[in-house]
């Protein structure tokens, strides 16, 4: 296989400086044609490996994106999630044509949520239709809940059911039961090595996953953290946490509800959404080859 040429989009969120991180790590530097193109808002100075390229995405720039990207063979996006963003991105493809395309999905397997919540978050799974509609191979890189120290699930804890304010739980499903997490480093090595590979090997989706951990630690490491105990205010099962679920969601998709349907989406165990029974970690670094995964 020959070197792919490749372009990411949106770079400032938190996929951007794992994947470029990955990108400059020098471990895929035979099977990348460099520079990458690499489009932001920001402007910044190019390297040999990375050229940037500073853009608005809006329908005023299809053209000129569509021309400075002419012939890359794999585009990753890694912007937010966004139906008007996805909308431009999607005519940017449509010109492009490239052979893969890697969306912003990036958390829930909303293919197994949609078996028990239709609909959960629709503008990812529609727009990743919407580019398979072109003729380009999407594959969709599941990653359950990211893990980042100062953020996700170390201070953002709402998706396992602590209040900060109160250092109080609510709790959904049991405290043992499991899903799986993404640290950033290992999203970003994922992505890079994911592209890398022959385009006929790689199913529409694949699951990675740092590691599998439960409720329960992450109380405790928030505890030991924050050097405070933390009190159970509230218990559900993970039937109730369901019925809750689906009655919050037919009511309209809410922002300030996001961290608790992730809660218990996450209560729901194997298959559901963010707790895997097959991750295609040894598909992208296989017996540890190119790094080893990260712990929470
Ligand atoms: N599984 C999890 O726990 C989890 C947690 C968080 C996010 N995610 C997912 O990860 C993905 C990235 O999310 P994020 O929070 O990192 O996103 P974000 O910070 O909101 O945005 C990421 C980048 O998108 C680009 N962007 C945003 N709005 C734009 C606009 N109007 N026009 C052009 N570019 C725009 C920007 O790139 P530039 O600044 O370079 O222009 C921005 O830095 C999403 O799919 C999100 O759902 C998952």
């Amino acid at each position: 296989m020959g070197k792919v040429s490749v372009a990411i989009i949106g770079l400032n969120g938190f996929l951007g400086k794992p994947v470029l991180e990955a990108i400059n790590s020098g471990k895929f530097d035979d099977k990348l044609q460099f520079p990458i193109k690499a489009l932001t808002r920001k402007e910044q100075p190019s390297t040999d490996k990375i050229q940037y390229i500073t853009t608005d995405i809006s329908d005023e720039t299809v053209s000129s994106i569509g021309e400075s990207l002419k012939g890359t063979e794999v585009i990753v996006e890694l912007v937010k999630a966004d139906p008007t963003l996805f909308g431009v991105i999607e005519k940017v493809v449509a010109e492009v044509k490239p052979k893969l395309f890697v969306p912003s999905q990036f958390g829930t397997d909303l293919i197994q949520v949609d078996d028990y919540a239709p609909g959960f978050l629709a503008l990812k799974t529609q727009h990743s239709a919407n580019v398979r509609k072109l003729g380009v191979k999407v594959v969709d890189v599941i990653t359950s809940l990211f893990a980042v120290p100062g953020a996700f699930l170390y201070e953002i804890v709402g998706a396992v059911g602590i209040d900060p304010t109160t250092n109080t739980i609510v709790q959904r499903g049991d405290a043992s039961s499991k899903f799986s997490i993404s640290k950033l480093e290992d999203i970003g090595l994922s992505v890079v090595s994911l592209i890398t590979l022959p385009i006929s090997e790689l199913p529409d989706t694949v699951r990675v996953q740092s590691q599998v951990i439960s409720f329960q630690d992450v109380y405790d490491r928030y505890e030991k953290d924050h050097n405070v105990k933390l009190t159970v205010k509230e218990k559900y099962t993970k039937e109730e946490a369901l019925a809750e679920l689906k009655s919050k969601y037919a009511a309209g998709f809410e922002f300030k509800d996001f961290l608790f349907y992730l809660q218990a989406i996450a209560a729901q165990g194997v298959d559901k959404g963010l707790y895997f029974s097959e991750v295609h970690n040894e598909l992208v670094n296989p017996g540890e080859k190119y790094w080893k995964w990260g712990k929470f």
